[in-house]
């Protein structure tokens, strides 16, 4: 072939062969030297470039070892076939992941309060684990988590939330998102499954890249309505009867057993989310599922992200034995996705009563927060009234409005406020007022009551009523 004609620039950082090695490799993705193509011996090439034979070498092997080119013996080196560099030929560029935006006061839902937590007694524990030069802490443990730990939730589980369940039924993964996909897994006979709407948006959006069909089930004032079970052909049932997310209804005692007897009858299975139940503020606790099966058809799943740090990805679910054969068949050659010593210095943590003591705070410092927001409420009532305030992290406020709530959140938006809607966890309910999300628990104190003013103030809603000083 002709020669290669490349500026070649010696007082660059870049080694002069890899600079060679770069615009061959870009000639060769562009088609400008095609398949085929035999390239100028190594000596020609060097002389002609005015660079040594061994740069020229250097760059082919590069070329050679990548596979753009290969070498026949006594004949030369030769451009490989396009096809196989197709994956280097693409144009697609990476868009950098989305930079997240700063509010004056951010309502999102799920958020914890972050300024409570007894770093002090979580390093110590950390400490210990790290200190005690455990060796077999390095190595790889049980797939279904550490035992030590597994025990400990199992005791935790059945004080506070009635559940009976041996540490066996126990797997600990990296939260719901990470458990939910392995249970869907495990539930190979169910094809139609149904899912609460409005409802979690994670499980609508699993279903989804898993190709599995769902039905999406209303949910009224006493739950999700379970006589569409019988109506629908479903195969298995995604709940979160103790606070639904996210309109903060219980799910009634008839209606869980309704549901029982309809697994039980069906031989299927529910899956219990109690992603919140620590924060319950009144009324009388209310039982897990799990607690009232007498059939081993409930799934228990709850994680660590509210009562502890959503960062620390740590969930749980509780296998019936049917399920928990399957599970431990097909995953037995995979490793618990939940760092060793993160599980160990959470068995301390919970064995300690650290647990329990925080828990204990932060169900007082919810309760507050969640006093001063319905005392700051009030003036604005009846243009906004609040459901969904007996347990969890938010409350639902309905405004009395002409607007939409897409509109309601765009105002917020522009006044720094994030607010998510309940149209935004809606699969094809419909509202029949604007109804918002306000998460309470992520909020200083102190800055509630400025953080309400500031909404309402925003949506145009005056304090007095619709009689007195309220402007809409
Ligand atoms: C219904 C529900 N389940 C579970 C979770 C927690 O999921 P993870 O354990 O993956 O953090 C949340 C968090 O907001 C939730 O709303």
């Amino acid at each position: 072939m002709d020669m290669l004609t490349f500026s070649l620039e010696p007082e660059s950082s870049t080694p002069l062969y890899e600079q060679l090695y770069l615009h061959i490799r870009q000639a060769i993705v562009d088609d400008t030297l095609m398949t085929g193509t035999k390239l100028p011996s190594k000596r020609k090439l060097g002389q002609f470039l005015d660079v040594s034979q061994t740069t020229v070498e250097l760059a082919y092997a590069q070329l050679l070892a990548e596979g753009y080119i290969e070498s026949l013996p006594r004949k030369g080196f030769y451009v490989l076939p396009q096809e196989e560099l197709y994956v280097r030929r693409g144009t697609s560029t990476i868009e950098p992941l989305p930079t997240k935006k700063t509010y004056t006061f951010d309502l999102y839902p799920s958020q914890i309060d972050t300024t409570a937590f007894p770093f002090e007694r979580w390093r110590r524990h950390l400490k210990q684990v790290v200190a005690e030069e455990n060796h077999e802490l390095l190595a790889l443990g049980s797939v279904q988590g550490d035992l030590v730990l597994r025990q400990e939730i199992a005791t935790y589980l059945y004080h506070s939330r009635g559940v009976h369940c041996s540490p066996e039924q126990i797997i600990v993964g990296s939260g719901t998102e990470q458990l939910l996909p392995q249970l869907l897994d495990l539930l190979t006979d169910a094809t139609t499954f149904g899912i609460e709407d409005p409802g979690y948006p994670l499980t609508r959006q699993l279903f989804e890249h898993q190709n599995r069909s769902y039905v999406p089930l209303p949910v009224d004032d006493s739950g999700v309505l379970v006589d569409r079970l019988e109506a629908e052909a479903i195969d298995a049932v995604y709940v979160t009867p103790a606070h639904q997310f996210p309109t903060g209804t219980i799910l009634s005692v008839s209606r869980r057993q309704r549901l029982l007897n309809w697994a039980s009858e069906r031989q299927t299975y529910i899956i219990e989310d109690d992603y919140d139940s620590e924060f319950r503020y009144s009324g009388k606790p209310i039982p897990s599922l799990q607690s009232m099966d007498q059939n081993e058809r409930v799934v228990y799943l709850s994680t660590f992200s509210k009562s502890l740090m959503p960062s620390l990805r740590i969930g749980y679910m509780v296998l019936p034995p049917p399920l928990l054969n399957r599970y431990r068949e097909r995953y037995r050659h995979f490793t618990c996705s939940v760092p060793r010593f993160e599980q160990h210095t959470l068995t301390e943590f919970m064995a300690s009563g650290d647990f329990e003591k925080h828990l204990n705070r932060m169900r007082k410092t919810y309760r507050r927060k969640l006093e001063t927001v319905i005392t700051a409420f009030k003036p604005y009532e009846p243009l906004v009234t609040i459901t969904g305030a007996s347990a969890g992290l938010h409350i639902v406020l309905s405004v009395d409005t002409a607007q939409t709530s897409e509109q309601l959140k765009q105002l917020a938006e522009q006044s720094g406020i994030r607010i998510k809607a309940m149209a935004d966890y809606r699969i094809n309910s419909r509202d029949t007022r604007p109804q918002l999300l306000f998460g309470f628990a992520a909020l200083p104190e102190a800055t509630l009551q400025t953080a309400i003013d500031q909404l309402m103030a925003c949506w145009n809603i005056g304090k007095g009523g619709p009689y007195g000083k309220t402007s809409r």
